[in-house]
């Protein structure tokens, strides 16, 4: 399989496998990695987890019409292992002091902050997404959040060229007909995020799905490699950079 690149104005989605596309980058390219990796999770046990993405995540009749997404059916074990090797990877073409921000829920949350130091980042904490709604289950908590596991390639100084943050982001997933993916995340917490990153920072997203990462980026004028697997989403994510950074300009 070999990637297909699409390029626009300083955004680029690239159809691959990230484990192997990130191999590529040299040293020290990238200002900042924001992604959204697939969570493997949506389920209690591993037969549960061998269904589709849509039997998994998605609840509305209508979001059955989103395609299905690659990369979530992996055991615990082997999404750490898979996980670890990618960031590891990912450490090493971004600069020293880049921002990493990962989102993910509660299932997978220790896993990640394993994965995340033993691939060498310093893990600096985790921010929480407040989605306002959650499936409602009488006795039980809603499963109302996720969260964003954030951290860094070493040292970073508190002198940097960014913002202060918020840790809190209150904002409802995208709601069909505007939504592309199953398990797209709101553009408007994404701008808040990727402000992480020092101005000029290149942003990369090795699981780009709809391309909520890199359109947020461009719309804050970062420069953007997004990579994705899934040909259908590839495709998606180019056309909705190229509409979307045209209808903001
Ligand atoms: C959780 S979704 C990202 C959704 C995205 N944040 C958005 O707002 O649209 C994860 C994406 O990673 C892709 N993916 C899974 N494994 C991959 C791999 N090895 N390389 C590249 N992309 C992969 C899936 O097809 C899926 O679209």
């Amino acid at each position: 399989m070999f990637p297909i690149e699409h390029s626009f104005r300083g955004a680029r989605i690239i159809r691959g496998d990230s484990l192997q596309v990130i191999r590529s980058f040299p040293d020290a390219l990238f200002g900042g990695i924001i992604t959204d990796p697939p969570y493997a999770s949506g389920a209690f046990d591993q037969n549960a987890r061998q269904k589709s993405t849509a039997q998994k995540y998605s609840s509305a009749k209508q979001n059955c019409a989103f395609p299905d997404f690659e990369g979530d059916s992996k055991d615990q074990r082997s999404w750490t292992h898979w996980m670890t090797e990618w960031l590891s990877d990912a450490r090493r073409c971004s600069k020293d002091g880049a921002p990493i921000c990962l989102f993910i829920d509660w299932r997978q949350l220790p896993n990640l902050t394993d994965a995340l130091q033993w691939a060498g980042w310093i893990w600096r904490g985790v921010l929480v997404w407040d989605k306002t709604n959650s499936r409602p289950q009488k006795g039980r908590f809603r499963q109302q959040a996720e969260f964003i596991v954030w951290g860094s390639n070493g040292h970073m100084p508190t002198d940097r060229d960014a913002p202060v943050l918020p840790g809190v982001f209150r904002q409802s997933m995208p709601a069909a007909p505007r939504r592309i993916h199953q398990t797209e995340k709101p553009l408007e917490v994404m701008r808040d995020i990727v402000k992480i990153v020092e101005p000029g920072g290149i942003i990369l997203d090795p699981f780009a799905g709809a391309g909520t990462t890199i359109l947020a980026a461009r719309l804050e004028s970062y420069p953007a490699v997004g990579i994705e697997l899934s040909d259908y989403y590839a495709n998606a994510a180019a056309k909705r950079i190229e509409t979307g950074a045209l209808s903001a300009a």
